[in-house]
């Protein structure tokens, strides 16, 4: 397997460090390196831990028919754990069929050439796969530790259409998330191709210095039901991640910042067919406090989405989005978040701020407003074109009672309509318009 060309500035980076798949096979000991210097052009906004030299090598044998491999992953990495580099061989194919805890990882790591494919046994999965009880989601495996790298160019297949259709006829089914990346301190992920999610692609939590570079995320039903909250990125309760130089094609958010995710930088996409780079939902658990603080989102381009730059926040009532997810009544701070060049093309909102999520009844999400507070946000340079879903809105930018949002700016904003027909309009309520470079038609 090679990267994708649409990532050859990871490739660059990857040169310069030696790291490349031919590199690899010459020299089987990987360099330290720093983590940090790979973060460009937005540092991280802590130094990241750097990487340790490896200085051994584990392949992984395969049956390679299908037959479960999970035995021979868990004794390569048992053997090559603490300093070595564990290599699944490029042209294999490997097969999971168990839920691997891999948390114990530390100064490893995961060369992954050949292609890598969970089993579709949904009853194993749904009631082995690791409980991150956050929005009920499961993960196919737990990767934590210390100072661990994932790359290699290969993949890691879900064989997510059994569960698209399976979910299709039960919506409370526990899908599992493609990468579960729980518990790790000091990490690089990429490059790799994550294809064929169940649900989310990365479940990241209680994660910190963690760089994501180079991932290819692709993955579609092929009958007619729809694969549903193939989210590209969803980080929880993590501190100081990065996320860049990745093409994400899915069918929801494609990074979505959860409860208690602070300095984070997410730089260099390339998203088609999502919900857009999301603050949220929060709010959503009655009695809890979600945080999100220091987000710096930079060149972005988003295509066929239903938003570009986004916050979402449940109201303070009760409410169902869908069967499988409701909420409301939670609490909480979203500060300091800028999005920062954006480039859309037909999505639906160029911005969309709301603190109605979940909530179809406007007038009851109105009488029970949200007690999440929004300050210092900054959406900068953002220019496009929308799918002309809302003619003429192009943005809906609307707090639930002006003692909760301070501070929102919305500078250089040149966002257009795709017929021309109309003013290109944003929705602006229970904010300070003043600070809006746009053009609101209420407030
Ligand atoms: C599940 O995978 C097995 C082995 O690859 C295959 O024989 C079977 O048809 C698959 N089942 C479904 C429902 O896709
Ligand atoms: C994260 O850590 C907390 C506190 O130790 C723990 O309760 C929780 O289960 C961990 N995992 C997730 C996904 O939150
Ligand atoms: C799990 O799903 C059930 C059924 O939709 C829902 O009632 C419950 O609130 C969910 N739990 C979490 C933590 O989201
Ligand atoms: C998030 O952080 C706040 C403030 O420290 C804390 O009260 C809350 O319990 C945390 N929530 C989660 C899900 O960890
Ligand atoms: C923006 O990201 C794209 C990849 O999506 C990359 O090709 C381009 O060089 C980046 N531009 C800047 C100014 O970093
Ligand atoms: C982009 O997303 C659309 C659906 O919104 C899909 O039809 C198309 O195939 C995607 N493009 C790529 C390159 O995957
Ligand atoms: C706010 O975020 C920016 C990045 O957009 C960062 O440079 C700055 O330090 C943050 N402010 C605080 C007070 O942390
Ligand atoms: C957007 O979707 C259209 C049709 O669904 C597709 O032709 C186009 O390639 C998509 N854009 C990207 C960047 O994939
Ligand atoms: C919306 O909420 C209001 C206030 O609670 C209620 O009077 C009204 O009946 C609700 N409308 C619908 C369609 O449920
Ligand atoms: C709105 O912002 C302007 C510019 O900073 C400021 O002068 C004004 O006091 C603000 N209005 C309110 C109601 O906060």
């Amino acid at each position: 397997m090679r990267i994708s060309n649409t990532l050859t500035q990871a490739t660059c980076l990857l040169l310069s460090l030696g790291l490349t798949t031919e590199a690899r096979s010459v020299s089987p000991v990987a360099k330290g390196y720093s983590r940090s210097e790979k973060c460009k052009p937005h540092a991280p906004f802590r130094p990241l831990p750097p990487s340790q030299a490896r200085t051994k090598t584990c392949h992984v044998a395969t049956y390679g028919d299908g037959r479960d491999d999970s035995k021979h992953i868990l004794s390569a990495i048992e053997k090559c754990n603490n300093g070595g580099k564990v290599v699944f061989d490029a042209d294999k194919f490997y097969t999971i069929g168990t839920a691997l805890d891999l948390t114990f990882l530390k100064h490893v790591d995961l060369d992954i050439q050949g292609y890598v494919q969970f089993t579709n046994d949904t009853d194993y999965w749904q009631a082995n796969a690791f409980k991150q009880v956050y929005q009920n989601a499961t993960t196919f495996f737990e990767l934590g530790g210390e100072d661990v790298n994932v790359y290699g160019g290969g993949t890691l297949d879900g064989n997510g259409q059994v569960w698209y259709d399976l979910y299709a006829e039960d919506a409370l089914i526990l899908r599992p998330v493609l990468v579960g990346v729980i518990g790790l301190n000091g990490g690089t992920i990429g490059p790799l191709n994550l294809r064929y999610s169940p649900q989310w692609y990365h479940f990241v939590a209680n994660s910190t210095d963690i760089v994501f570079d180079g991932i290819d995320i692709s993955g579609y039903s092929k009958d007619s039901v729809t694969a549903k909250n193939t989210d590209g990125w969803d980080v929880y309760r993590s501190s100081n991640i990065v996320i860049q130089n990745s093409v994400i094609n899915n069918g929801d958010d494609c990074v979505s910042f959860k409860p208690n995710t602070t300095d984070i930088i997410v730089q260099n996409l390339h998203c088609n067919g999502s919900h857009g780079i999301s603050v949220g939902s929060l709010g959503q658990y009655e009695g809890e406090v979600d945080i999100v603080e220091n987000v710096l989102v930079y060149n972005i381009s988003m295509f066929n989405a239903s938003d570009g730059a986004r916050i979402k926040v449940w109201p303070g009532v009760s409410s169902e989005l869908s069967t499988d997810l409701q909420g409301g009544g939670g609490s909480g701070i979203v500060k300091n978040i800028t999005y920062d060049t954006m480039y859309i093309d037909n999505v639906d909102y160029a911005i969309e701020v709301t603190q109605c999520y979940g909530q179809s009844n406007l007038t009851l999400c109105n009488e029970y407003p949200s007690s999440l507070t929004i300050s210092d946000v900054y959406f900068n340079n953002i220019h496009g074109t929308t799918s002309g879903k809302y003619d003429p809105d192009v943005g809906t930018i609307v707090c639930s009672s002006p003692s909760v949002c301070s501070n929102i700016h919305a500078t250089n904003i040149d966002v257009t309509n795709p017929d021309g027909l109309y003013a290109d309009e944003f929705v602006c309520t229970n904010v300070n318009t003043t600070l809006l470079d746009v053009n609101c038609i209420s407030s």
